[in-house]
C-alpha cells in the first residue's frame, strides 16, 4: 500500500507533546501515511491570521481531506470564534463521531461493577446554536437562533446508519426533545425516522434527551449508537466520556463529505504543557479511527491491541490508574505501547470490523454546494401572518390597541406572548414579563399576504412601539411553519 498523505497539525500547549508521542507509536507499527505539517493554532492567529490557520494550511488540508489534529487553545476575548469549531464548520464535517468503550486498566464506577461500556454517540456537528447567531434584542434580552436543517439532519442519519450497517451495530437511538422544540428536533426525529426506513436490519428507536441522560449514568450497557443534534450531543458525549474515565479516554472524528478532522476531546491542559506528562490516549484512539477511515484496519487493530494490553498491564500516565504503582511521563507511555506492538489483552479486544474505507481525496467543487430538498409538487406556500417583536417595558394589554389600530380587514391581531408564554387575549397574572414581547398577527377569511405589506405593516407600528425583529408566518400546503405560544 503506498503512503497516504495526512495533513498534521500539533496544536498549541500538551498538543505537540501528544501528538509527537502518537506519531512515534504510529512510526514504529509502520502505518503507511506521509506526514504534511501545518501551521494552525493561537500561534498563527496570534500573528495575524483570524481562522488560525496560514492559507498553506488550508491548501493543505483541501487536498489531502484529513487533518489530524492536537488541541488548539481558543484566544480569550470577544469575537473571536473558537479555532476549532470554525475548522469542523468550514470544511463541513457534518457528523462529530466519538466512540466511549470501557478499557481494562481504568478504573470507572461501571468497571467495578462489571458492567461494560461500548457505546458510539453521533453528534450533528454544523448547525443548531452552534450557527452562534446572537442579537441582544433589547438590553435585557438575549437571542440565540437555533438552526435544525433537514439537508443537515438527512446527512447526520445516513451518516450513522451507513456507519452502523458497515461497522454491525443492531441499534440506532436517535435523542431529541421534540416534545418541547416541536419543528427544530421534530424535524430532526422526522427525517431520522425517514432515513431509518432504509436500514430495516437496524432497529430503529428515539427517546427524549432527559431520559437518555438518567439511562446512560443507570444503564449504559442498553445503547448502542445513538444520534443527537449538536448542542444536545456536545453535553451527552462528555457525559459518556466521564462513564468510561474522562476525557483522556475519549476519541473524536468529525466526518465530512470531503474532509474529516481526526482529534482528542481535551483541551490544550495548560497547567500541564511542557511537562511530559501528558496522557496521549484520547488522540493515540482517534488516530485509530482515522486509520479505519482511511482503510488502514490491520495497523488500527495492532496499535489498538497494544494500547489495549498496556493498560490492562497497569501502565497509566499520571492523570489515571492505580495510584499505587507509579506514573509514566508522555514518552515512556508511548514507549510501552510500542514495546508492546503485537501483544493482544486477555479481555476485550480491539473490535474487528469488516469494514471498507469509502475515503477518497477531496473533489473540489466549482462553487460551493448548496443543498435543498426535492419539494413535494402542488404544496402551496403562503403566508398567513407575522410575529412581530417588539420592545416594550409595559403590560402586554397596553400593546394591543397601539398593535391593532394599524391592522387593516385582512389583519387580526391574534396573541401576545412574553418569553414564548400567552399573555394575551388570555393568561395568567402571575406570569412574569420582560421588555420583549411577541406579537402575532395572522390574515383574515384565507386572505394570502405579502412580504412587503408585512414589512409596510412593522415599520407602521414602529412608529409607536420599536420592533426589534419580524418572523414571517408561513404555510406549507395545510402545515403551519410555525409553533403555538404555551397556552394557546
Ligand atoms: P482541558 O481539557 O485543556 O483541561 C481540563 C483538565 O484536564 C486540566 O486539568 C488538564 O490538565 C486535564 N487534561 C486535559 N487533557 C489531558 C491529557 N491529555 N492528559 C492529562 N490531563 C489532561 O480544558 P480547558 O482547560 O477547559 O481548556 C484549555 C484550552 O483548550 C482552552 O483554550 C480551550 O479553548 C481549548 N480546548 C480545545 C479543544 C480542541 O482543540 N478540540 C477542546 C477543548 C478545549
Amino acid at each position: 500500500m503506498s503512503n497516504i498523505k495526512i495533513s498534521v497539525a500539533k496544536g498549541d500547549g500538551i498538543g505537540p507533546e501528544i501528538m509527537d508521542a502518537v506519531i512515534g507509536i504510529f512510526d514504529a507499527a509502520q502505518v503507511p501515511l506521509q506526514y504534511e505539517f501545518i501551521d494552525m493554532g493561537k500561534s498563527i492567529y496570534d500573528k495575524g491570521f483570524g481562522t488560525g490557520m496560514t492559507e498553506d494550511a488550508k491548501n493543505s488540508v483541501e487536498t489531502n481531506g484529513i487533518l489530524f489534529k492536537g488541541p488548539m487553545e481558543t484566544p480569550k476575548g470577544k469575537g473571536v470564534k473558537s479555532i476549532n469549531v470554525t475548522a469542523r464548520k468550514t470544511w463541513s464535517t457534518f457528523a462529530n463521531r466519538r466512540h466511549f468503550r470501557s478499557l481494562e486498566g481504568v478504573n470507572t464506577v461501571f468497571s467495578k461493577a462489571g458492567i461494560p461500556i461500548d457505546l458510539t454517540i453521533v453528534r450533528e456537528n454544523i448547525e443548531d446554536t452552534y450557527g452562534g447567531i446572537e442579537h441582544m434584542l433589547t438590553q435585557d434580552v438575549a437571542l440565540c437562533r437555533r438552526f435544525i436543517t433537514r439537508p443537515g439532519s438527512l446527512q447526520v442519519h445516513k451518516f450513522a446508519f451507513e456507519m452502523a450497517r458497515k461497522e454491525g451495530f443492531k441499534k440506532v437511538t436517535c435523542a431529541h426533545k421534540a416534545n418541547i422544540m416541536k419543528l427544530t428536533d421534530g424535524l430532526f426525529l422526522e427525517t431520522f425516522y425517514e432515513v431509518a426506513k432504509d436500514y430495516p436490519e437496524i432497529t430503529a428507536n428515539d427517546i427524549i434527551v432527559d431520559d437518555l441522560a438518567m439511562k446512560l449514568v443507570a444503564y449504559p450497557q442498553t445503547f448502542e449508537v445513538v444520534v443527537l443534534t449538536n448542542l444536545q450531543g456536545d453535553i451527552m458525549s462528555d457525559l459518556c466520556a466521564g462513564l468510561v474515565g474522562g476525557l483522556g479516554f475519549a476519541p473524536s472524528a468529525n466526518i465530512g463529505e470531503n474532509i474529516s478532522i481526526f482529534e482528542a476531546v481535551h483541551g490544550t491542559a495548560p497547567d500541564i504543557m511542557g511537562k511530559n506528562i501528558a496522557n496521549p490516549t484520547s488522540l493515540l484512539l482517534s488516530g485509530l479511527m482515522m486509520l479505519r477511515h482511511l482503510g488502514i484496519m490491520d495497523k488500527a487493530n495492532l496499535i489498538e491491541n497494544a494500547l489495549l494490553y498496556t493498560l490492562s498491564q497497569g501502565a497509566h500516565t499520571g492523570d489515571f490508574g492505580d495510584k499505587s504503582k507509579p506514573s509514566l511521563n508522555t514518552t515512556d507511555f508511548a514507549n510501552t505501547i510500542i514495546a508492546n506492538l503485537g501483544k493482544d489483552p486477555e479481555n476485550n479486544k480491539a473490535r474487528e470490523t469488516n469494514s471498507t474505507s469509502t475515503f477518497h481525496l477531496p473533489t473540489r467543487p466549482n462553487n460551493q454546494k448548496v443543498m435543498f430538498t426535492q419539494r413535494e409538487a402542488g404544496i402551496n406556500e403562503s403566508i398567513v401572518g407575522a410575529d412581530l417583536f417588539v420592545e416594550f417595558n409595559s403590560t402586554a394589554d397596553l400593546i394591543a390597541p397601539i398593535v391593532q389600530k394599524h391592522l387593516n380587514e385582512n389583519f387580526k391581531l391574534i396573541m401576545i406572548s412574553n418569553r414564548g408564554t400567552q399573555v394575551w387575549p388570555t393568561g395568567s397574572v402571575f406570569t412574569e414579563c420582560v421588555d420583549q414581547y411577541r406579537v402575532r398577527i395572522e390574515t383574515l377569511n384565507g386572505y394570502e399576504a405579502n412580504t412587503a405589506e408585512i414589512y409596510e405593516l412593522a415599520g407602521k407600528i414602529s412608529k409607536d412601539i420599536l420592533v426589534t425583529s419580524v418572523e414571517l408566518l408561513r404555510k406549507f400546503g395545510d402545515k403551519p411553519g410555525y409553533s403555538l405560544a404555551q397556552g394557546q
